[in-house]
Protein backbone atom coordinates (compact mmCIF):
# COMPACT_ATOMS: atom_id res chain seq x y z
CA UNK A 1 0.00 0.00 0.00
CA UNK A 2 1.32 3.31 -1.31
CA UNK A 3 0.55 6.84 0.24
CA UNK A 4 0.18 8.90 -2.79
CA UNK A 5 -0.52 12.76 -2.91
CA UNK A 6 -3.98 13.50 -5.50
CA UNK A 7 -7.46 14.52 -6.30
CA UNK A 8 -9.96 12.98 -4.32
CA UNK A 9 -12.93 14.79 -5.84
CA UNK A 10 -14.09 16.93 -8.46
CA UNK A 11 -17.05 19.26 -9.36
CA UNK A 12 -17.51 22.72 -11.70
CA UNK A 13 -20.21 24.94 -12.27
CA UNK A 14 -21.35 26.61 -14.98
CA UNK A 15 -24.18 30.14 -15.05
CA UNK A 16 -27.10 29.02 -17.07
CA UNK A 17 -26.83 32.13 -18.62
CA UNK A 18 -26.33 31.04 -22.57
CA UNK A 19 -24.81 34.07 -24.64
CA UNK A 20 -24.47 33.21 -28.05
CA UNK A 21 -21.98 34.60 -30.85
CA UNK A 22 -25.31 35.79 -32.35
CA UNK A 23 -26.29 37.62 -29.26
CA UNK A 24 -22.77 39.61 -28.94
CA UNK A 25 -23.73 40.22 -32.67
CA UNK A 26 -26.78 42.15 -31.68
CA UNK A 27 -24.37 44.49 -29.10
CA UNK A 28 -21.74 44.95 -30.73
CA UNK A 29 -19.87 45.32 -34.41
CA UNK A 30 -19.25 41.68 -34.76
CA UNK A 31 -19.97 38.15 -36.59
CA UNK A 32 -20.18 34.38 -35.53
CA UNK A 33 -18.07 33.66 -38.60
CA UNK A 34 -15.11 36.21 -37.22
CA UNK A 35 -15.58 34.87 -33.47
CA UNK A 36 -16.14 31.20 -34.45
CA UNK A 37 -12.65 31.35 -36.90
CA UNK A 38 -10.10 33.47 -34.91
CA UNK A 39 -11.27 31.71 -31.43
CA UNK A 40 -13.34 28.51 -31.91
CA UNK A 41 -15.51 29.61 -29.08
CA UNK A 42 -19.32 29.39 -30.18
CA UNK A 43 -21.14 30.59 -26.67
CA UNK A 44 -20.58 31.28 -23.16
CA UNK A 45 -22.22 31.30 -20.08
CA UNK A 46 -22.71 34.70 -18.08
CA UNK A 47 -23.66 34.86 -14.37
CA UNK A 48 -27.50 35.81 -13.63
CA UNK A 49 -27.31 39.58 -12.11
CA UNK A 50 -27.71 38.43 -8.38
CA UNK A 51 -25.02 35.46 -8.92
CA UNK A 52 -20.90 36.64 -7.70
CA UNK A 53 -17.32 35.41 -7.58
CA UNK A 54 -18.37 33.27 -4.31
CA UNK A 55 -21.75 32.10 -5.65
CA UNK A 56 -19.81 30.43 -8.63
CA UNK A 57 -16.73 28.97 -6.38
CA UNK A 58 -19.62 27.50 -3.58
CA UNK A 59 -21.24 25.95 -6.06
CA UNK A 60 -18.33 24.12 -7.92
CA UNK A 61 -16.80 23.25 -4.23
CA UNK A 62 -19.65 21.89 -3.14
CA UNK A 63 -19.88 19.23 -5.73
CA UNK A 64 -16.21 18.48 -5.48
CA UNK A 65 -16.64 17.86 -1.80
CA UNK A 66 -19.63 15.65 -3.05
CA UNK A 67 -17.58 13.55 -4.92
CA UNK A 68 -15.04 13.34 -2.57
CA UNK A 69 -17.28 11.91 -0.16
CA UNK A 70 -16.68 14.42 2.51
CA UNK A 71 -17.91 17.72 4.00
CA UNK A 72 -16.62 21.60 4.50
CA UNK A 73 -15.75 20.35 8.21
CA UNK A 74 -13.75 17.97 6.83
CA UNK A 75 -11.11 20.59 4.76
CA UNK A 76 -7.56 21.71 6.26
CA UNK A 77 -7.11 24.57 3.70
CA UNK A 78 -9.02 26.29 1.25
CA UNK A 79 -6.71 28.44 -2.20
CA UNK A 80 -8.59 30.49 -4.85
CA UNK A 81 -7.50 31.12 -8.12
CA UNK A 82 -9.31 34.03 -9.28
CA UNK A 83 -8.97 37.53 -11.12
CA UNK A 84 -11.79 38.48 -10.40
CA UNK A 85 -12.63 38.76 -6.95
CA UNK A 86 -15.78 38.76 -4.50
CA UNK A 87 -14.55 42.02 -3.26
CA UNK A 88 -10.99 43.98 -3.41
CA UNK A 89 -10.44 42.69 0.13
CA UNK A 90 -10.31 40.52 2.04
CA UNK A 91 -10.06 37.42 -0.28
CA UNK A 92 -12.39 35.29 -2.09
CA UNK A 93 -10.73 32.26 0.13
CA UNK A 94 -12.53 33.98 2.98
CA UNK A 95 -15.82 34.49 2.05
CA UNK A 96 -15.93 30.85 0.76
CA UNK A 97 -14.57 29.43 3.72
CA UNK A 98 -17.42 31.02 5.44
CA UNK A 99 -20.30 30.60 2.99
CA UNK A 100 -19.29 26.32 2.98
CA UNK A 101 -19.50 26.45 6.72
CA UNK A 102 -15.79 25.59 6.91
CA UNK A 103 -13.92 25.34 10.18
CA UNK A 104 -11.55 28.02 11.26
CA UNK A 105 -8.46 26.75 8.78
CA UNK A 106 -5.88 28.67 6.74
CA UNK A 107 -7.82 30.05 3.34
CA UNK A 108 -5.95 32.34 0.70
CA UNK A 109 -6.49 33.53 -2.55
CA UNK A 110 -3.95 32.99 -5.73
CA UNK A 111 -5.15 36.31 -7.25
CA UNK A 112 -3.89 37.83 -10.60
CA UNK A 113 -2.09 35.27 -11.93
CA UNK A 114 -4.91 35.45 -14.81
CA UNK A 115 -5.48 31.59 -16.54
CA UNK A 116 -2.87 29.60 -14.63
CA UNK A 117 -4.07 30.45 -11.04
CA UNK A 118 -5.59 27.44 -10.89
CA UNK A 119 -3.12 24.99 -12.34
CA UNK A 120 -0.26 27.37 -9.69
CA UNK A 121 -2.63 26.49 -6.74
CA UNK A 122 -1.84 22.93 -7.78
CA UNK A 123 1.17 23.17 -7.36
CA UNK A 124 0.94 24.97 -4.11
CA UNK A 125 -1.19 22.30 -2.90
CA UNK A 126 1.27 19.58 -3.89
CA UNK A 127 3.29 20.64 -1.64
CA UNK A 128 1.44 22.12 0.86
CA UNK A 129 -0.10 18.54 1.75
CA UNK A 130 3.38 17.29 1.86
CA UNK A 131 4.20 19.88 4.50
CA UNK A 132 1.24 20.29 6.53
CA UNK A 133 -2.22 20.14 5.17
CA UNK A 134 -4.33 17.11 4.79
CA UNK A 135 -6.91 17.89 2.60
CA UNK A 136 -6.92 21.05 0.29
CA UNK A 137 -10.14 22.58 -1.55
CA UNK A 138 -8.72 24.26 -4.83
CA UNK A 139 -11.16 26.31 -6.49
CA UNK A 140 -10.46 28.05 -10.08
CA UNK A 141 -13.24 30.81 -10.57
CA UNK A 142 -14.04 34.32 -12.65
CA UNK A 143 -17.23 36.40 -13.15
CA UNK A 144 -15.46 38.29 -16.04
CA UNK A 145 -18.19 39.14 -17.12
CA UNK A 146 -19.63 41.77 -14.58
CA UNK A 147 -15.35 43.19 -15.06
CA UNK A 148 -15.22 43.51 -18.73
CA UNK A 149 -15.83 46.15 -21.34
CA UNK A 150 -18.43 45.20 -23.10
CA UNK A 151 -18.02 47.54 -25.84
CA UNK A 152 -14.44 46.55 -26.28
CA UNK A 153 -15.32 44.00 -29.24
CA UNK A 154 -11.37 43.12 -28.87
CA UNK A 155 -11.87 41.10 -25.82
CA UNK A 156 -15.44 40.66 -24.81
CA UNK A 157 -16.04 38.21 -27.22
CA UNK A 158 -13.08 36.15 -25.74
CA UNK A 159 -14.48 35.37 -22.39
CA UNK A 160 -17.30 33.89 -20.30
CA UNK A 161 -18.36 32.88 -16.19
CA UNK A 162 -17.55 29.64 -14.69
CA UNK A 163 -16.23 28.11 -11.84
CA UNK A 164 -14.19 24.44 -11.04
CA UNK A 165 -12.45 22.75 -7.99
CA UNK A 166 -10.90 20.05 -6.62
CA UNK A 167 -10.18 18.35 -3.25
CA UNK A 168 -6.40 17.74 -2.90
CA UNK A 169 -5.11 15.11 -0.17
CA UNK A 170 -3.25 11.80 0.25
CA UNK A 171 -4.05 8.59 1.02
CA UNK A 172 -4.13 5.36 -0.87
CA UNK A 173 -7.76 6.23 -2.61
CA UNK A 174 -7.05 9.21 -4.17
CA UNK A 175 -9.10 9.32 -7.54
CA UNK A 176 -5.93 10.54 -9.81
CA UNK A 177 -2.41 10.52 -8.51
CA UNK A 178 -0.64 14.07 -8.77
CA UNK A 179 2.61 13.00 -9.85
CA UNK A 180 4.35 16.41 -10.70
CA UNK A 181 3.52 19.71 -11.35
CA UNK A 182 5.39 23.08 -12.34
CA UNK A 183 5.24 26.70 -13.09
CA UNK A 184 6.97 29.87 -14.20
CA UNK A 185 6.69 33.29 -14.65
CA UNK A 186 8.40 36.37 -16.89
CA UNK A 187 7.12 39.34 -15.34
CA UNK A 188 8.76 41.52 -18.20
CA UNK A 189 5.98 40.73 -20.15
CA UNK A 190 3.21 42.03 -17.15
CA UNK A 191 2.37 44.95 -19.50
CA UNK A 192 1.07 42.94 -22.42
CA UNK A 193 -2.10 41.45 -20.54
CA UNK A 194 -3.30 43.57 -17.80
CA UNK A 195 -5.79 45.76 -16.54
CA UNK A 196 -4.27 48.26 -14.33
CA UNK A 197 -7.02 50.25 -12.81
CA UNK A 198 -7.40 50.07 -8.96
CA UNK A 199 -3.81 49.38 -7.93
CA UNK A 200 -1.55 51.63 -6.87
CA UNK A 201 0.20 52.82 -10.21
CA UNK A 202 -3.24 54.05 -11.74
CA UNK A 203 -5.94 53.85 -8.28
CA UNK A 204 -9.45 54.21 -8.59
CA UNK A 205 -10.33 57.72 -8.93
CA UNK A 206 -13.81 59.64 -10.45
CA UNK A 207 -11.56 60.49 -13.71
CA UNK A 208 -10.95 56.56 -14.16
CA UNK A 209 -14.45 55.60 -13.77
CA UNK A 210 -15.46 58.34 -16.51
CA UNK A 211 -13.18 56.61 -18.82
CA UNK A 212 -14.31 53.30 -18.09
CA UNK A 213 -10.59 52.48 -16.68
CA UNK A 214 -11.89 49.77 -14.41
CA UNK A 215 -12.77 47.41 -17.28
CA UNK A 216 -9.77 48.92 -19.46
CA UNK A 217 -7.87 45.24 -20.39
CA UNK A 218 -5.22 45.85 -22.39
CA UNK A 219 -3.90 42.81 -24.48
CA UNK A 220 -1.54 42.08 -27.27
CA UNK A 221 -3.29 39.18 -28.66
CA UNK A 222 -0.27 38.23 -30.87
CA UNK A 223 1.84 37.86 -28.23
CA UNK A 224 -0.28 36.38 -25.51
CA UNK A 225 -1.00 33.63 -28.62
CA UNK A 226 2.98 33.19 -29.29
CA UNK A 227 4.05 32.94 -25.61
CA UNK A 228 0.67 31.07 -25.19
CA UNK A 229 1.45 27.99 -27.44
CA UNK A 230 5.23 27.88 -26.34
CA UNK A 231 4.43 28.03 -22.79
CA UNK A 232 2.06 25.85 -22.42
CA UNK A 233 4.06 22.94 -24.52
CA UNK A 234 7.28 23.53 -22.70
CA UNK A 235 5.40 23.29 -19.22
CA UNK A 236 3.39 20.06 -20.43
CA UNK A 237 6.87 18.15 -21.50
CA UNK A 238 8.49 19.51 -18.25
CA UNK A 239 5.79 18.11 -15.70
CA UNK A 240 5.89 14.98 -17.98
CA UNK A 241 9.89 14.36 -17.50
CA UNK A 242 9.45 15.37 -13.77
CA UNK A 243 6.54 12.46 -13.41
CA UNK A 244 9.37 9.96 -15.91
CA UNK A 245 6.98 10.00 -18.12
CA UNK A 246 6.80 9.50 -22.26
CA UNK A 247 5.06 11.93 -24.74
CA UNK A 248 3.13 8.66 -26.09
CA UNK A 249 1.94 7.88 -22.57
CA UNK A 250 -0.37 10.62 -22.63
CA UNK A 251 -4.19 9.60 -22.70
CA UNK A 252 -5.31 13.53 -22.61
CA UNK A 253 -3.62 17.01 -22.46
CA UNK A 254 -6.28 19.70 -20.54
CA UNK A 255 -5.12 22.71 -21.71
CA UNK A 256 -6.48 26.29 -20.93
CA UNK A 257 -9.19 27.23 -22.86
CA UNK A 258 -8.41 30.33 -24.70
CA UNK A 259 -8.97 29.80 -27.90
CA UNK A 260 -8.95 26.83 -30.44
CA UNK A 261 -6.23 27.89 -32.52
CA UNK A 262 -3.85 28.57 -29.33
CA UNK A 263 -5.35 24.75 -28.39
CA UNK A 264 -4.67 23.50 -31.87
CA UNK A 265 -0.97 24.61 -32.02
CA UNK A 266 0.02 23.35 -28.40
CA UNK A 267 -1.34 20.02 -29.56
CA UNK A 268 0.83 20.19 -32.93
CA UNK A 269 3.74 21.55 -31.12
CA UNK A 270 3.62 18.14 -28.53
CA UNK A 271 2.89 15.76 -31.57
CA UNK A 272 -0.46 14.87 -30.37
CA UNK A 273 -3.93 13.58 -31.98
CA UNK A 274 -7.23 15.36 -31.79
CA UNK A 275 -9.09 13.04 -29.51
CA UNK A 276 -5.69 13.56 -27.15
CA UNK A 277 -6.54 17.19 -26.59
CA UNK A 278 -9.87 18.12 -24.46
CA UNK A 279 -11.62 21.44 -25.99
CA UNK A 280 -14.90 22.83 -24.43
CA UNK A 281 -13.63 26.72 -25.37
CA UNK A 282 -16.48 26.56 -28.22
CA UNK A 283 -19.25 25.99 -25.17
CA UNK A 284 -17.75 27.98 -22.46
CA UNK A 285 -15.00 30.62 -24.26
CA UNK A 286 -12.03 31.44 -21.72
CA UNK A 287 -13.20 31.05 -18.23
CA UNK A 288 -9.73 31.98 -16.98
CA UNK A 289 -8.76 30.49 -14.04
CA UNK A 290 -11.48 28.39 -14.15
CA UNK A 291 -11.00 26.67 -17.56
CA UNK A 292 -9.02 23.86 -16.59
CA UNK A 293 -10.85 22.51 -13.18
CA UNK A 294 -14.21 22.78 -15.59
CA UNK A 295 -12.67 21.11 -18.28
CA UNK A 296 -11.50 18.37 -16.27
CA UNK A 297 -14.49 17.54 -14.30
CA UNK A 298 -16.43 17.75 -18.01
CA UNK A 299 -13.76 14.95 -19.06
CA UNK A 300 -14.73 13.07 -16.15
CA UNK A 301 -18.06 12.97 -16.45
CA UNK A 302 -18.32 12.30 -20.43
CA UNK A 303 -16.13 9.53 -19.66
CA UNK A 304 -13.15 10.75 -21.71
CA UNK A 305 -10.94 9.99 -19.01
CA UNK A 306 -10.81 6.57 -17.47
CA UNK A 307 -8.73 4.71 -14.79
CA UNK A 308 -5.14 4.08 -15.53
CA UNK A 309 -5.00 6.88 -17.65
CA UNK A 310 -2.39 9.70 -17.77
CA UNK A 311 -3.93 13.44 -17.87
CA UNK A 312 -1.52 16.73 -18.76
CA UNK A 313 -2.58 20.16 -17.33
CA UNK A 314 -1.22 22.93 -18.92
CA UNK A 315 -2.31 26.52 -18.80
CA UNK A 316 -0.63 29.90 -19.45
CA UNK A 317 -1.96 33.75 -18.18
CA UNK A 318 -1.35 37.22 -17.03
CA UNK A 319 2.25 37.71 -15.93
CA UNK A 320 3.17 36.17 -17.95
CA UNK A 321 2.52 32.53 -15.86
CA UNK A 322 2.28 29.05 -16.99
CA UNK A 323 1.90 26.27 -15.00
CA UNK A 324 1.60 22.47 -15.62
CA UNK A 325 0.73 19.21 -14.06
CA UNK A 326 0.59 14.86 -14.60
CA UNK A 327 -2.10 13.04 -13.29
CA UNK A 328 -2.18 9.26 -13.02
CA UNK A 329 -5.62 8.25 -12.72
N1 LIG B 1 -15.31 41.08 -34.34
C1 LIG B 1 -14.92 41.55 -35.52
N2 LIG B 1 -13.74 42.11 -35.75
C2 LIG B 1 -12.91 42.22 -34.71
C3 LIG B 1 -13.22 41.76 -33.43
C4 LIG B 1 -14.50 41.17 -33.26
N3 LIG B 1 -14.92 40.69 -32.08
N4 LIG B 1 -12.19 41.98 -32.60
C5 LIG B 1 -11.23 42.57 -33.32
N5 LIG B 1 -11.66 42.73 -34.61
C6 LIG B 1 -10.95 43.31 -35.74
C7 LIG B 1 -9.83 44.21 -35.33
O1 LIG B 1 -10.34 45.50 -35.06
C8 LIG B 1 -8.94 44.18 -36.55
O2 LIG B 1 -9.47 45.04 -37.48
P1 LIG B 1 -8.49 45.96 -38.40
O3 LIG B 1 -7.64 45.00 -39.13
O4 LIG B 1 -9.47 46.71 -39.24
O5 LIG B 1 -7.75 46.80 -37.40
C9 LIG B 1 -9.14 42.77 -37.10
O6 LIG B 1 -10.33 42.26 -36.47
C10 LIG B 1 -7.97 41.82 -36.83
O7 LIG B 1 -7.65 41.92 -35.48
P2 LIG B 1 -6.41 41.13 -34.93
O8 LIG B 1 -6.21 41.50 -33.50
O9 LIG B 1 -5.28 41.26 -35.87
O10 LIG B 1 -6.98 39.63 -35.01
P3 LIG B 1 -6.19 38.31 -34.73
O11 LIG B 1 -6.24 37.46 -35.92
O12 LIG B 1 -4.88 38.54 -34.06
O13 LIG B 1 -7.15 37.64 -33.65
C11 LIG B 1 -7.31 37.24 -31.27
C12 LIG B 1 -7.40 38.27 -32.40
C13 LIG B 1 -8.44 36.25 -31.41
C14 LIG B 1 -7.47 37.99 -29.94
C15 LIG B 1 -5.93 36.54 -31.36
O14 LIG B 1 -4.89 37.48 -31.37
C16 LIG B 1 -5.73 35.59 -30.25
O15 LIG B 1 -6.31 34.52 -30.22
N6 LIG B 1 -4.85 35.93 -29.28
C17 LIG B 1 -4.70 35.20 -28.08
C18 LIG B 1 -5.24 36.04 -26.98
C19 LIG B 1 -6.24 35.36 -26.10
O16 LIG B 1 -6.78 34.33 -26.35
N7 LIG B 1 -6.47 36.04 -24.99
C20 LIG B 1 -7.37 35.55 -24.01
C21 LIG B 1 -6.96 35.99 -22.68
S1 LIG B 1 -5.34 35.58 -22.35
C22 LIG B 1 -5.24 33.98 -22.03
O17 LIG B 1 -6.21 33.33 -21.81
C23 LIG B 1 -3.96 33.34 -22.04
Amino acid sequence: MTDRIGLLGFGSYTPSRVMTNTDWSALIDTTDEWIVTRTGIRERRFAADDETTVDLAANAAEKALADAGMTASDLDEIIVASDTPEVYTPDTAAHLQHRLGAREITAYDLGGSGCAGFVLALDVAKTRVQAVAKRILVVGVELISRLMDWNDRSTCVLFGDGAGAVVVGRGEDVKAELLSAAAGTDGSAAGILTLETGGTRRPFTLEEAQKGGQHDIVMNGREVYRQAVHRMADVAEKVLAQAGRLKEEIALVIPHQANLRIIDAVRSKLGLREDQVYVNVDRYGNTGSATVPLALDQARQEGRIKPGDLVVLTAFGAGFHWAGAALQF
